[in-house]
């Protein structure tokens, strides 16, 4: 670092004024830029997302005001089943978060720890629906944080609109004929409908 700075600095003397103010210009916003990145709050948001559903999307939309950037994340695990292929269930998220800044979407196998740590988050953001989610929450926080304890989960309490709704209730009503129009987007219902040959109506 030293060596870099000094030999910066003997260039820099060899350069026209208006040259050396440029060139110490440009070194301070690359600096800033880095600094910036640094210091960006960044959630990954992980799940099956077999769909999404409005819970989902409550959650993102409140976690976007406490993280600069939030990824939500679809485990792909080939050894459970799920109703949408990944690349739905991909669409779908992209489709009903496209108005929500600061949300990006992607895919990840493996431990959940590695895979934030791997993209810079210090954080994992769940949705905590009632008590019946506790349990498990909490094994995950706790085995998450055995396994790193720079990351820190960090949950929301479902909004009470949705506290009933889970993707295998919603799956599970819809191919009886139940209906869960209001639990999940219109495209999600749609394609719902599609996938258990039902009429939408
Ligand atoms: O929507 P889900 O199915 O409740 O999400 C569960 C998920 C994806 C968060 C969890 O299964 C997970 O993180 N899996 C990755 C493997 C891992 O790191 N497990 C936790 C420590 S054993």
């Amino acid at each position: 670092m030293v060596n870099w700075v000094i030999r910066w600095t003997m260039i820099l003397q060899r350069l026209p004024f208006h040259a050396r103010i440029n060139s110490i210009r440009y070194a301070l916003s690359a600096v800033r830029s880095k600094w910036k990145e640094r210091m960006k709050r960044i959630a990954i948001y992980p799940g099956s997302f077999d769909p999404v559903t409005n819970g989902h999307i409550d959650i993102v939309l409140r976690g976007t005001t406490l993280f600069d950037e939030i990824i939500v994340a679809i485990l792909h695990n080939p050894s459970k089943s799920a109703l949408f292929r990944v690349d739905e269930r991909m669409g779908m998220l992209k489709e009903t978060m496209k108005d929500i800044k600061g949300v990006s979407f992607d895919t990840f196998n493996g431990l959940l720890v590695d895979y934030a740590q791997k993209r810079g988050a210090q954080a994992i953001l769940r949705g905590m629906r009632a008590v019946s989610d506790f349990e498990y929450e909490f094994q995950l926080a706790l085995m998450n944080r055995k396994l790193n304890r720079d990351i820190q989960t960090v949950f929301l309490m479902t909004g009470l609109r949705w506290i009933f709704t889970s993707s295998s209730i919603i799956k599970e009503a819809a191919q009886f004929g139940g209906d869960i129009s209001d639990m999940v987007p219109p495209i999600v219902h749609q394609k719902i409908m599609e996938k258990f040959n039902l009429k939408n109506n």
